[in-house]
């Protein structure tokens, strides 16, 4: 699998601190692919929008994993941006990340991820703490080999009649 990851922050893009979430994702991932793309940009949507676009359209990557900007302060602009470009959504993959996150701490209430396709890959939003980032993923990563498999036109796995 072959994944891409977006670190959305202002501070990061400014090198004002160092993104410690983007290539957390990447190690957390290294089992089941290698990163292809990874791109640090500020909390403004265009420059989102623009970055998933380039990482889905001009990259081979299955999945691109966007981190922070999905909360409720002014600039957190990263759901809007990938609503912007996805064709179609995936609203039980937030769902479920915010479902589990929440047995975890009462503030993933506060995380307004979203996630959907762009042709044949897939943008999930993660927030923006090292934390957060490995609750969610731990979550997702089992599921992660079959939504590739899906993504691509192989159904024969999910075990009914196509
Ligand atoms: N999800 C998990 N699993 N663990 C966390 O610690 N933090 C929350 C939430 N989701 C958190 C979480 C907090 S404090 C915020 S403000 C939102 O994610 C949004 O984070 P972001 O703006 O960095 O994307």
């Amino acid at each position: 699998m072959k994944f891409g990851v977006i670190c959305v922050s202002d501070r990061c893009s400014k090198g004002l601190c160092e993104d410690k979430s983007g290539p957390l994702i990447s190690e957390l991932l290294a089992s089941l692919g290698e990163t292809v793309f990874y791109e640090i940009v500020p909390d403004e949507k265009t420059i989102i929008s623009l970055a998933l676009i380039k990482g889905c359209d001009k990259t081979d990557a299955d999945i691109i994993f966007t981190t922070g900007g999905t909360g409720l302060a002014p600039r957190d602009v990263t759901p809007e941006a990938t609503k912007a470009v996805i064709e179609r959504e995936t609203p039980g993959i937030s769902e479920a990340i915010r479902q589990k996150s929440l047995e975890i701490t009462p503030k993933a209430m506060l995380s307004r991820a979203a996630s959907g396709i762009r042709g044949k890959t897939l943008i999930i939003n993660l927030p923006g703490s090292p934390k957060a980032v490995k609750e969610a993923l731990e979550f997702v990563i089992p599921v992660l080999p079959h939504a590739c498999e899906t993504l691509q036109g192989n159904t024969i796995s999910c075990g009914g009649n196509y």
